[in-house]
């Protein structure tokens, strides 16, 4: 139908000599616009143009013009006969060129819309009588631009010349574009070339990079552009960024550097960086990624690291960036999570960590992940997880456990449902922590946590040190507090004191004996049940510290550390703790019954 349309509006203007386009008035978006159809594919530019004006919106009203058809140029009678245009579009005519100028007269021009033509040269000053503010050359077949092509646009804010793979681009061609904003250059197979290019662009908030062929960039070719909010690098070839790139760049606050061909990160490249709040580092082949260069990141939300051959994931990487929400790790090769890793983060909703090699999940690592919404844990070899990891979640929704040893299952109603997902997910919390405790504990400051498992029906330990002095033991409800809630102190003050703590402060004092000894080792009852704390000396058979604990909390987790200490020159303790239970509980309770009859 349309191409009938065309050859008789191409019959009708042959046979009138010079053709007449035909507006149709209409307000599009309260604007007074006017539509033609032209049928123009041998590039005459002999054209007149006609129309019925409605009120308001005549030739002298309309401020945007849109056409449709076909057009081998863009005739001039366009911005000749329409004094006040501001907005026109032009897309998907395969127009093939812009000679002889056509916007000579549309002085007061300032959005060009080309997309989806066939545009491969922009002469020399086309654009210098206009006020441009936006201009759109998406998918043409731009070549080598003119130097002077961008000529007088010094108020230009929107720059798109996304998909037009021929390009190429002199290093000053954007220089006279100083109130740039936006420069969309996806897609253009830009190569390895002089990156002066935005030298000159220092209002430009978004530059898009995305989907190019350069290998790498230079590390001056951001230096100017100190506004810039959002970069993205994202699908390339980029092999190497040198750790000063981003170095002016402080107002960043969204950088994709996903899919490219990155083996390493330089250790400060980030510095500079402490406004960015979306990182994506997705789909690069990393051998390493080191400790502390997430560090200057301290407002990033969303990091992801998706596919980026992560074997060691670095304790320290998560430390400050405290308000991470979404955080991407799958796909890699990680197997272990240390201890404290997310500890400092509590505003987590997102955590993908589905296509590892994972083998246990526990709140040791995750601290208390009390806004965590959906947890993707999928083919991995889990097969022991924390039920307090778990049973703490307040929002959760989405929890897939699926292709993993101890759980097959994944729900999106996780907290409706909780009950009885947690039932399914039983064999994982059974096989929780079963590992024998014997470990050393080192001048430290750090507590070496371990789980309670509902399931075992034990509330006391049998804790045996090695140590010249000052062993503590801590009990709490979860591991995202600084100080656990119990603390039991064992020959502190060069082993003079014992004493217990209750929410930092000293409850209990004993100093009849000296309790530890730097060569042999020395066994300890601790209990807690009936919200009684006490302490004995196996050998004794009787308390030397008993507590009733005044704000009551469910014991989830015991620590272990030993103190450093300015009396001794304490080197090390050796510990060897078991969970006491069954039969054993029983002469636990005698003592009890004892202590509650006094
Ligand atoms: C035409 O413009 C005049 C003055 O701006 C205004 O009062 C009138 O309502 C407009 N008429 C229509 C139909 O928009
Ligand atoms: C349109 O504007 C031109 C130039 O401003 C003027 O000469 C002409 O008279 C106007 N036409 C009408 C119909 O108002
Ligand atoms: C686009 O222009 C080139 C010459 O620049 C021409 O070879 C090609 O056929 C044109 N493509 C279309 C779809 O018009
Ligand atoms: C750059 O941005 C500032 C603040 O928005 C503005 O005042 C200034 O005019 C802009 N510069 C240019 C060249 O447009
Ligand atoms: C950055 O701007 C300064 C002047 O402000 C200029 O001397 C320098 O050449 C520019 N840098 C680049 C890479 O163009
Ligand atoms: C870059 O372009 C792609 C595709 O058009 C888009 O998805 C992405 O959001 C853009 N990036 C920025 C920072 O504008
Ligand atoms: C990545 O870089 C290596 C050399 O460092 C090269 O051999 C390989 O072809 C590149 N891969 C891609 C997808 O560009
Ligand atoms: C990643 O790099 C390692 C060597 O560091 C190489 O063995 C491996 O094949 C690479 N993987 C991909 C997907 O390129
Ligand atoms: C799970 O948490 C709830 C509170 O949310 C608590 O009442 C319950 O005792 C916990 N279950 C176990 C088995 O710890
Ligand atoms: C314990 O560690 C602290 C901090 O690392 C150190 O200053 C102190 O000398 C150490 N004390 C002993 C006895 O090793
Ligand atoms: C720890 O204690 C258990 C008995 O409670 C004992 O069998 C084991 O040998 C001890 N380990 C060490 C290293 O002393």
């Amino acid at each position: 139908m349309i191409i009938k349309l065309f050859f008789l509006l191409f019959f009708i203007n042959s046979c009138l000599g010079s053709f007449n386009l035909m507006c149709s008035f209409d307000f599009v978006d309260d604007l007074c616009t006017c539509r033609f159809l032209i049928y123009n594919p041998d590039g005459s530019n002999d054209y007149t143009i006609g129309g019925n004006p409605i009120t308001n919106c005549s030739f002298n009203d309309t401020i945007q013009v849109i056409s449709s058809g076909k057009s081998f140029n863009i005739p001039s009678v366009i911005c000749d006969r329409f004094p006040m245009l501001e907005i026109l579009q032009m897309e998907g005519l395969e127009i093939s060129t812009l000679d002889p100028n056509p916007f000579l007269n549309c002085r007061m021009l300032k959005t060009l819309n080309l997309g989806y033509n066939n545009i491969s040269e922009i002469i020399p000053y086309t654009f210098m009588n206009t006020k441009l503010e936006s201009l759109d050359f998406h998918s043409n077949s731009l070549e080598k631009l003119d130097p002077n092509a961008f000529f007088n646009l010094g108020q230009l804010k929107v720059l798109v010349l996304q998909n037009n793979p021929g390009i190429i681009l002199p290093e000053k061609i954007f220089d006279p574009l100083l109130g740039l904003v936006s420069l969309n250059l996806r897609d253009c197979n830009l190569l390895d070339k002089n990156a002066g290019w935005f030298g000159k662009l220092k209002n430009l908030t978004d530059l898009n990079l995305s989907v190019n062929s350069f290998t790498t960039i230079p590390n001056y070719a951001f230096r100017n552009l100190t506004n810039l909010v959002n970069l993205d690098m994202s699908v390339g070839k980029i092999t190497s960024i040198a750790s000063n790139s981003f170095t002016y760049n402080v107002n960043l606050k969204t950088l994709r550097i996903n899919n490219n061909n990155l083996t390493a990160l330089g250790a400060n490249i980030f510095d500079s960086l402490g406004n960015l709040e979306i990182l994506s580092l997705s789909m690069n082949n990393f051998t390493a990624v080191t400790s502390n260069i997430f560090k200057p990141l301290v407002s990033l939300r969303k990091l992801s690291c998706s596919g980026c051959n992560i074997r060691d994931i670095k304790t320290e990487w998560f430390e400050t960036s405290r308000n991470l929400d979404s955080v991407d790790l799958s796909c890699n090769q990680i197997s272990h999570i240390p201890v404290n890793t997310f500890t400092s983060i509590n505003q987590l909703k997102f955590l993908y960590i589905n296509s590892n090699s994972i083998s246990n999940l526990n709140s040791r690592s995750f601290g208390n992940l009390n806004s965590l919404y959906t947890l993707d844990a999928r083919d991995n070899i889990i097969y022991e997880i924390d039920h307090y990891f778990m049973n703490q979640s307040t929002v959760m929704k989405h929890a897939s456990f699926s292709g993993n040893d101890c759980a097959e299952l994944n729900t999106d109603n996780f907290m409706e449902d909780k009950t009885n997902v947690m039932q399914q997910m039983t064999g994982c919390f059974d096989n929780f922590d079963k590992i024998k405790i014997e470990l050393e504990t080192y001048n430290s400051t750090l507590f070496d946590w371990h789980n309670i498992r509902p399931n075992d029906d034990w509330q006391a330990l049998r804790v045996r040190i090695q140590a010249a002095e000052n062993a503590h033991i801590g009990l709490t409800d979860s591991l995202d507090r600084g100080d656990p809630l119990v603390e039991i102190h064992i020959g502190e003050r060069d082993n003079r004191d014992s004493s217990i703590y209750e929410r930092g402060e000293r409850v209990l004092l004993d100093n009849e004996h000296r309790r530890l000894n730097e060569n042999e080792m020395r066994t300890f009852i601790i209990g807690w049940k009936f919200g009684i704390v006490m302490v004995y000396e196996e050998a004794e058979r009787f308390p030397f510290m008993a507590h009733f604990i005044r704000e009551p909390f469910p014991v989830n987790f015991f620590g272990l550390r030993t103190k450093i200490n300015t009396y001794n020159s304490q080197k090390k303790a050796t510990w060897n703790v078991s969970r006491i239970q069954g039969n054993e509980m029983l002469s636990l309770l005698q003592f009890y019954k004892q202590l509650m009859n006094k």
